[in-house]
């Protein structure tokens, strides 16, 4: 019954999307305070303007911060990084029950630093369902209350939503046109979150981990979840006609047909967490190798540069966040993400921003700084700055806030 309606939906959205442009994807990074354990507990977090600065150094244009900790939301003042901030799951029921409480949590990490830190989303929560399904009615009134609350304030630039977790809300992922929310959160909370959403002009969340659904199903071949070019690495959706080229397509456009179902299918999708850990923490993780990992964030950023977007989502997905930015000092045994080491190097060798040009602006930039008479020691920073030297550019986020202002007023 359910495959007589499916094709002609699909087909809609296929025409609709069809011979639309594309933008590309925005790539940011995630990233998360260590905790502290026995090794680290003695060593000194790192500094937030080093975390900011190496951003810079890396040429991400987005920073997603779980903890939406104020003084790494200050370090980015006048840097142009867009930020996208997570309320912890635990204030979720406390913002619900009253607004003031949302007001109270802008009123601690958003308001002392914006505009200045370009915030640009808040994520009431991250994959909330899963960590307390017997609270989900609260999910919605919080998100809600912040919005609310943003309005309030006057803020309007700022988006609201929440995070899921692929694996938590989608039922059959596979093939991609058989996909459904998972009940009964799909019709309790999903869809009139959707509703909400489309209302308010906000974005659709979700942690998309090909590595995880690789390992919960083992007839997928690793080249598929790594974009490696095979002969064998496809997967036809039967239903829509459609060939898929990698896993990650497949668990984009299965969370499309699942919004599609409900009955939301434009809604702009963010991916919040993805990546692949380079090592493992048993032996059942044997494709936890810093080989695998490096494939599969070169594939990732390679097939995002396209512009090819997925097959039923022509422009893709608007941002992305790989997870994470620095591998934790956890003791052995326990997974690494990161795409730097602890002493901030780089684990890779390429280039996640795509951007190694000193364009013509920065230049322009440059110049008028000069003219603005800072001194040399200043200026030597902002040019490090501007030419990305993540060790030197750490001194740019050393100046005073002041001296970042005029810089950046100049541009009128
Ligand atoms: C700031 O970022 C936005 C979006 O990434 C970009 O369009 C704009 O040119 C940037 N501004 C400066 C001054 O670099
Ligand atoms: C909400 O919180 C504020 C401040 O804590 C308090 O004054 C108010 O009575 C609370 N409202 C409700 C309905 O609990
Ligand atoms: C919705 O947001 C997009 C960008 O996020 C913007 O271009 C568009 O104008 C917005 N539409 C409305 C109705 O606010
Ligand atoms: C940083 O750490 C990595 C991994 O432990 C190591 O290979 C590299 O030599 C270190 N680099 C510096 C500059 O200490």
């Amino acid at each position: 019954m359910k495959a007589s309606f499916v094709p002609l939906f699909l087909t809609v959205i296929l025409a609709l999307f069809n011979g639309s442009f594309s933008l590309p994807t925005t790539i940011g990074v995630t990233y998360t305070t260590p905790p502290p354990t026995a090794t680290t507990i003695n060593t000194p977090k790192l500094p937030p303007d080093r975390i900011a600065a190496t951003i810079f150094g890396l040429h991400l244009p987005a920073m997603r911060l779980p903890e939406s900790d104020p003084s790494l939301v200050r370090a980015f003042a006048f840097a142009n990084t867009s930020l996208l901030l997570t309320i912890p799951n635990q204030l979720v029921p406390s913002l619900a029950l009253n607004r003031s409480n949302a007001l109270g949590w802008i009123y601690r990490h958003v308001l002392p630093f914006y505009p200045r830190s370009r915030i640009s989303m808040v994520s009431v929560g991250n994959d909330f369902l899963a960590n307390a399904p017997n609270l989900s009615p609260y999910l919605l009134p919080a998100i809600r209350n912040v919005q609310l609350a943003l309005r309030d304030l006057g803020i309007k630039k700022i988006a609201v939503s929440t995070t899921f977790s692929f694996i938590n809300i989608i039922a059959t992922p596979f093939p991609p046109s058989s996909a459904n929310f998972q009940e009964p959160v799909g019709n309790l909370v999903i869809r009139p979150f959707l509703q909400f959403l489309e209302e308010i002009n906000s974005s659709f969340l979700v942690n998309i981990y090909p590595y995880n659904m690789y390992r919960l199903s083992r007839d997928i071949p690793i080249g598929f979840a790594l974009f490696q070019d095979h002969p064998f690495n496809f997967r036809d959706d039967l239903v829509t006609g459609v060939r898929y080229r990698n896993l990650f397509d497949m668990m984009v456009d299965a969370v499309i047909s699942a919004m599609a179902v409900a009955g939301h299918e434009s809604i702009p999708v963010i991916v919040a967490e993805t990546g692949w850990p380079s090592s493992g923490g048993d032996a059942v993780e044997a494709d936890a190798t810093t080989a695998y990992a490096e494939m599969y964030l070169k594939g990732l950023v390679r097939h995002l540069r396209s512009g090819m977007g997925t097959p039923l989502r022509k422009e893709g997905v608007a941002e992305i966040y790989i997870y994470e930015l620095v591998d934790k000092e956890v003791k052995q045994g326990n997974r690494n993400w990161g795409i730097l080491y602890p002493n901030m190097t780089k684990k890779y060798n390429f280039d996640l921003s795509g951007a190694n040009e000193i364009g013509g602006r920065d230049k322009a930039h440059f110049e008028q700084l000069k003219e603005l008479g800072i001194g040399s020691h200043a200026l030597i920073n902002c040019q490090s700055y501007l030419l990305g030297n993540p060790m030197k550019s750490i001194t740019f986020f050393s100046l005073p806030i002041e001296t970042r202002r005029q810089f950046f007023e100049m541009e009128g």
